[in-house]
């Protein structure tokens, strides 16, 4: 009986023994016994088992002899080894963050001996790059992918690569019956982003202009609302266009152009455009009473038309915007009649062609610094079957376009130069 006592004794101090390098006695059972029994941390029902089996002797010299064996996982001697790796990992970590702490309060304290004028200083710089991250902001409010757009009114670009989907902004305010007309904004070198938003729907003879409205701002336009309306007798065809404050259009019946003054509504000036045919004679596909066709671009007021000498090809004529008198004239190779519409970006004239009830393409241009023509691919998208006008805006680098009553805006895409 003592010696069932002895042997418990000693078994009660294996704890230590696997802990120190004291040499003990251990029962081969004990040390033979699989690894993997025990490497699962959770497992507890094995823990619980008490001794099993144990059995004692004294020697010859009296010295007790004690052999206990073990179920597999009495003794979690593995656990406790990792138990006492994990508490020096983590002891370590401890001194470590321990020191960042120290080092961390070594900076604070640093900091708070520099003196006032630095502090001040770099609050005075981190100002300054608040203030160019905000211009940066502004100015870069466009898809930051592609590269920046040449600046507004400006011409330094190759040419127009791509246009944008279609921004439907609103129906005219006529109704959806207005198919025909046209939409913009006035545009002058000296007051490029000031201009007034203008809206001029032909009567639904798809013939005769005699209503237009002005708006002061685009909320305004959007809303319907502190629209200035006026009346004029007539103008003929969508070809309408808006420069410095004066509206230009074909007159009723007439190869003559009139300028409408629009701050008095009244026509300052109406000149013969030399050779036009007009009254349908060369209009654009699809669309009647436009074989005179006014167009804005950053050099100033042109017109698109044809003449009999040109057999129905596209001249294009730029136009003192005052007189209207014919300041330079180029002839292209492009029939006027199968072309859907044309605008001018930096004295080149982009012409398109319907390529579907959804898709008209931009499939031609002539450039008139150069006098090159040739052929391009660029699909508009539209939300009704017939375009009516284009006009493009040389600040804002949009076209408007009047869309079977339906007032749209693309913006334009250029090649760097
Ligand atoms: C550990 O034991 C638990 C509970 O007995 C079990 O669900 C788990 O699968 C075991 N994991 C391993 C790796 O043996
Ligand atoms: C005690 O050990 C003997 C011999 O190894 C074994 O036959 C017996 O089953 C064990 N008893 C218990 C309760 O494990
Ligand atoms: C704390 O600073 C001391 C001396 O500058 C450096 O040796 C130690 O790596 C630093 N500790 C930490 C956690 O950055
Ligand atoms: C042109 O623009 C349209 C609409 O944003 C886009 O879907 C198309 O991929 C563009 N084409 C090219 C060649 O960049
Ligand atoms: C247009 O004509 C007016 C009057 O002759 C002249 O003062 C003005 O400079 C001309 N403008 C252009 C762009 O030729």
């Amino acid at each position: 009986m003592w010696l069932g006592f002895l042997c418990l004794l000693a078994l009660l101090d294996l704890h230590s023994a696997a802990l120190s390098t004291t040499p003990r006695y251990f029962p081969t059972s004990y040390l033979s016994r699989s690894p993997t029994s025990i490497s699962n941390w959770s497992s507890s029902s094995a823990e619980s088992q008490s001794v099993s089996n144990f059995t004692g002797s004294v020697d010859d010299r009296g010295t007790c002899q004690c052999s206990v064996i073990l179920p597999d996982t009495t003794f979690p001697v593995e656990r406790v080894e990792r138990l006492e790796i994990t508490a020096q990992t983590i002891s370590k970590k401890f001194e470590k963050e321990l020191s960042k702490i120290r080092n961390m309060t070594l900076l604070v304290e640093k900091l708070e001996t520099l003196d006032k004028n630095n502090v001040l200083n770099i609050r005075r710089q981190i100002l300054a790059l608040k203030n160019k991250l905000k211009e940066c902001e502004t100015s870069k409010l466009e898809d930051p992918a592609r590269p920046p757009p040449p600046a507004p009114g400006s011409c330094t670009h190759g040419g127009v690569v791509n246009v944008s989907k279609p921004a439907i902004v609103q129906l005219n305010w006529l109704g959806f019956s207005y198919k025909y007309g046209a939409w913009g904004r006035d545009y002058s070198p000296q007051l490029p982003g000031k201009g007034l938003y203008w809206v001029a729907p032909l009567n639904t003879n798809g013939r005769t202009l005699q209503n237009y409205r002005l708006y002061n701002t685009l909320d305004d336009l959007l809303l319907y609302r502190y629209n200035q309306d006026y009346y004029i007798s007539y103008g003929q065809g969508s070809g309408i266009a808006v420069y410095n404050n004066n509206m230009y259009v074909n007159w009723y019946n007439t190869r003559n152009i009139a300028r409408v003054n629009l701050a008095t509504n009244r026509v300052e000036v109406t000149q013969t455009l030399p050779q036009a045919a007009y009254n349908n004679r060369f209009s654009y596909a699809n669309v009647g009473w436009q074989d005179i066709d006014l167009a804005v671009d950053e050099n100033g007021l042109w017109v698109i038309y044809a003449t009999e000498a040109s057999t129905g090809n596209i001249v294009i004529s730029k136009l003192n915007d005052t007189t209207l008198a014919v300041l330079n004239t180029w002839h292209t190779k492009q029939y006027k009649p199968s072309v859907s519409n044309a605008f001018m970006v930096c004295g080149v004239l982009y012409a398109t062609r319907t390529l579907s009830t959804r898709a008209e393409e931009i499939f031609y241009y002539f450039d008139t610094n150069t006098g090159q023509e040739g052929r391009l691919a660029i699909v508009m998208q539209k939300v009704q079957e017939t375009l009516q006008s284009i006009n493009y805006h040389p600040y804002e680098q949009k076209l408007f376009v009047y869309n079977d009553g339906y007032l749209l805006n693309y913006d334009l895409f250029f090649q760097p130069q």
